[in-house]
Parts: C-alpha cells; structure tokens; sequence
C-alpha cells in the first residue's frame, strides 16, 4: 500500500493541539453543517430535544463540538424561557462559531476539547448535547470524553447524542465503505461508535440509557429526504479527501481524479438503487441523582 502522501488541493483543517479530526473548519462546511441540522430536525420528526428533561429558568446546558453552534442558537429559539438560561458551546475550532447577536439568553463560545473540560465546570449543566464526533475521537477518547461529560453534568443531569449509523446501497458503495474503514482505523476511530454507545455510557455511570434509531433513503428516488441526506452525505465524504489522500489513498485511489470519480459513482449508484438508506442514532441518558 503506498503511504506517500497524494498531491491535491486540500482545504482548511483545525490546528488544535493533537486534534485527530478528519474534517475541514471552513464557510463550505459551515452552510453543510447548518443544513444538516435542518435535516436531521425532519428525520426526528422536528424534535431537538429527546432527553424527558424540563428546562427550568436559571439551568445551563452546554453542546460539546458545537461547530455552528446551530442546536444550541435552535435550542435558545425553541424555549419561551430561553432568556433566563445560560447556554455554552465548546469546539477545538473557533473558525466555525456563529457570529451570532446575545440578545435573548446569555450565550458562550470557547475553544476546548471534550476530553478536558474546565475544572470549574463540575456539576454545571442541566443538560449537554454532542453530536457527530465520530470523525474526531479516537477510540481510547470516547470513555474520557463521556466521563467528562458526566462530571460536569448536575446529579440528575441529561446527555444527549446523535452520530450516524450503517448504511447500505450496492458494490461502489461497499468499496467506498472499505475504504473509509481503512481510513478509520488508520486514524483509530471508531466507525461502530453507534453500537458501542450504550455500554460506553452505562460505563461511565449514566443510567436511563435510551437509543432513537432513524433510516432515511439515500438517492434521487426517496425524494427531498433522499436527495438532502445523499448531499449531506456526499459532502462529507468529498471533504474527507485530504484524510484520504495525505495516507496515499489507502490502496484504494491512485490520484484525486480517481477519489472523486469513486464519489461520483457512490452518488449516482444511491440515485439507481431504490432501497439505499442510511441511519441516524440519537442517545439519551441521565446522570443518577
Ligand atoms: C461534524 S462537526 C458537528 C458540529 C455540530 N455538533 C453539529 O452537529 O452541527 C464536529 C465538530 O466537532 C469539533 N471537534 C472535533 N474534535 C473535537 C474535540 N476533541 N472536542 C471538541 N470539539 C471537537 C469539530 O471542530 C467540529 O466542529
């Protein structure tokens, strides 16, 4: 397998210390990622909040990997008492942060990680939500950053979770998904971050551990629900070139030309293969009282 890095325009990625973060921090992503939050609301059938959490005046609830920070501005809108709530956001990459007015509720943005929350944080939040970090966390990191999470969540306290699950269409695809297995333990993270969840949570303490899982078509033949999760999708995995394509194309691609046209091909074959679909898994779990 060559290891040689493959020449291509890369775009721009985190220089957070240690960071293992596979996707770039830029405007292009920024409008993929405040899309996708519209679109996972309809998956969920409009619901942001899943956790059987009453939001009281005065809580202060965080999102770890906030990115946008397009729940937590959604979870201000969405509560009539949002103003006397205090919401933090973290991510390891301010590049990403809204450039958003603090006129209804206090809002904060700061550049951490999850796997080191601040000391002073400790029994903080009524609730945290994270989701999609399962290009970022390397395997050995998700039990440091849910027990993270824990620590700073009040007795009592709610966690809530969203990554992708498998998904399914035909040979381009399985390709492509051989490749970016390779890629992923090459990177050491988790792509079944979906199945080891639950004892990962009930590991750290969380008890009340709830999984919502979600299929959605992929393709031109499921309609606006296929086509908006195929371009969410493709997006994605476009923007893992440089990943890809700085470990020598793992065996798979020779040159950018042949990355992109084995996207091209997974696109098109999700437009043909009527029955392709992806999954979206939401968690939830408490921190006992
Ligand atoms: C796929 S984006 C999801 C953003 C947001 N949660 C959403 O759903 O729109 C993942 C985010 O996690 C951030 N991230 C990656 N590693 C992180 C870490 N160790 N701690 C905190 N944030 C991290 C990235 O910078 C990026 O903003």
């Amino acid at each position: 397998m060559a290891t040689r890095s493959i020449e291509h325009q890369s775009r721009p990625f985190t220089s957070f210390p240690n960071a293992n973060y596979i996707l770039p921090s830029d405007l292009k992503e920024k409008e993929r990622l405040n899309k996708q939050h519209s679109m996972l609301k309809r998956v969920f059938g409009e619901k942001i909040i899943f956790a059987p959490i009453s939001i009281q005046p005065g809580d202060e609830v965080l999102e770890t990997g906030t990115g946008t920070g397009v729940w937590l501005l959604d979870f201000r809108k969405s509560l009539p008492q949002s103003k006397d709530l205090s919401l933090y956001g973290i991510d390891i990459e301010s590049k990403l942060f809204p450039s958003t007015d603090l006129s209804a509720g206090a809002l904060h943005f700061s550049v951490c990680s999850v796997t080191l929350l601040p000391r002073e944080w400790s029994e903080k939040f009524s609730m945290v939500h994270q989701r999609f970090l399962m290009p970022a966390l390397r395997k050995t990191e998700w039990p440091r950053a849910l027990s993270e999470i824990y620590r700073v969540l009040k007795p009592g306290g709610w966690i809530q979770l969203c990554e992708p699950g498998d998904w399914s269409a035909g040979p381009i695809t399985e390709k492509h998904k051989a490749m970016r297995r390779a890629l992923y333990d090459l990177r050491e993270l988790d792509l079944e971050c979906t199945k080891h969840m639950p004892t990962r949570l009930a590991n750290v303490g969380f008890i009340n551990v709830q999984t919502i899982d979600r299929a959605m078509p992929l393709g031109e033949w499921g309609g606006q629900d296929g086509r908006e999760c195929r371009n969410d999708i493709i997006a994605i995995w476009r923007a893992q070139k440089t990943a890809i394509l700085k470990s020598g194309g793992l065996g798979f691609v020779k040159s950018e030309q042949e990355f992109d046209t084995l996207i091209d091909d997974v696109e098109r074959e999700w437009d043909a293969t009527v029955g392709a679909e992806t999954h979206w898994v939401a968690f939830y779990a408490q921190k006992p009282l």
